[in-house]
């Protein structure tokens, strides 16, 4: 037994949940090999016990296989019930609060909602920045009219680019230049640190963060690397969707972020010549859901065209159509985030005092 052959045993353990092992999420501390002993220390970010036990049988069960002899493993508990939320690590401590627009499901309305969101709360006046964590399928420089613009660089760092009142990022603004600056080793969830880290954001009152679909390792870095505010669900309303929106809300759950409610896209049409609106997929389909996660349906946002007509051409609708019913909608919605922002912040001492004690257990034991 020596330490490289423990080491590549402790790659086929995937951390429960995500595709991501648990050496290529950093979470193996120390691997000690003696003889054919071998003690390992892992630390996880999860408070749910079943993560700590599935981790520690799979990985005795890997070095066993690998030869080892006496196994020890220990599996530190979480210090803190929401660890990798609003208590955790900042690596882009200028922002105060960050926003995850997620979906299980691709093209539902993730980058229109994070798109129309983030000017709604400008237009409210807060400070607010956008990033387009979509690594592979950048969308929101098209959707702001941006597309042309190439940021400043200064140093190793990067400018984020204006527009509408918002500061925005994307792989989609970077020449190939920039692209291996912030990007060289393609790998998603380095660039997503690197977006947080390397991008000179101004002292943001919020930072909403558009992610690619699913819930991967993108989902899990940006939990691990900033304190989640809230999270956010796109869906529509179609049963399909809804399946995939289950899968988008759970993984919140299971990253210990505040889930701020969700965005049903596509709910209804309104017809652009008489503004008669028209129920299509079904509408308020999602409300069982909302109450089955203990959270809401922030906005019904319609099916329109003037919304993809505005994301094709650059000009969102709550900037370009400020009076149309769906702006109105979106601006409610973002009165609505920010309100539980707030909540969150002001309870967020009061919270931490109280809430110390359930503290899950560690797992540690040797098997022979
Ligand atoms: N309510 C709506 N009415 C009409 N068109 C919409 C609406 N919402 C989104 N669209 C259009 O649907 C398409 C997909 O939307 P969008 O790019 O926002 O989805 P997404 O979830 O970000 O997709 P992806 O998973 O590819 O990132 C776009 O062309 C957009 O303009
Ligand atoms: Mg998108």
């Amino acid at each position: 037994m020596t330490k490289e052959i423990a080491e590549n045993a402790l790659k086929n353990v995937i951390y429960p949940g995500f595709t991501k092992d648990i050496v290529g999420f950093g979470f193996v501390k120390e691997v000690v090999v003696e003889g054919n002993d071998v003690t390992v220390t892992i630390d996880i970010t999860s408070s749910a016990p079943e993560v700590a036990q599935t981790i520690y049988d799979e990985a005795t069960a890997e070095l066993k296989k690998a030869g080892a002899e006496k196994v020890c493993i220990n599996i530190a508990a979480p210090k803190m019930p929401r660890e990798s939320s609003s208590k955790g690590k900042n690596i882009a401590p200028q922002v105060k609060n960050f926003i995850m627009v997620s979906s299980g499901k691709g093209g539902v309305g993730k980058s229109t909602t994070s798109v129309n969101l983030a000017i709604a709360l400008a237009m409210q006046g807060k400070k607010v920045g956008l990033l387009d964590a979509d690594i592979y399928g950048p969308n929101i420089p098209r959707m702001l009219g941006v597309e042309d613009i190439r940021p400043e660089v200064q140093g190793n760092k990067v400018l984020p680019i204006k527009a509408y009142g918002i500061e925005m990022m994307s792989m989609g603004s970077l020449t190939e230049d920039g692209q291996s600056l912030i990007w060289r080793g393609a790998m998603i969830m380095k660039a997503i640190e690197q977006f947080l880290r390397d991008i000179l954001w101004s002292e943001l009152d919020c930072l909403i963060i558009d992610m690619p679909p699913g819930t991967g390792d993108a989902q899990l870095t940006l939990a691990q690397s900033v304190p989640v505010t809230l999270g956010m669900t796109v869906t529509t309303p179609q049963m399909v969707s809804l399946d995939d929106s289950r899968r988008s809300l759970d993984m919140f759950k299971k990253l210990h972020i505040p889930i701020g409610g969700i965005v049903e896209n596509m709910s209804g049409f309104i017809a652009p010549d008489t503004g008669v609106e028209y129920d299509i997929f079904g509408k308020g389909t999602c409300e069982p859901m909302a109450k089955e996660f203990d959270t809401k349906i922030v906005a019904e946002i319609p099916l329109e065209p003037a919304i993809r007509t505005g994301g094709d051409s650059g000009k969102p609708i709550v900037y370009a159509a400020p009076d149309s019913e769906t702006a109105k909608r979106y601006m409610k919605a973002a009165e609505d985030i920010w309100a539980q922002i707030e909540k969150i912040n002001e309870e967020g001492g009061v919270d931490n005092e109280a809430i110390q004690p359930t503290t899950p257990p560690g797992v540690s034991a040797c098997s022979m």
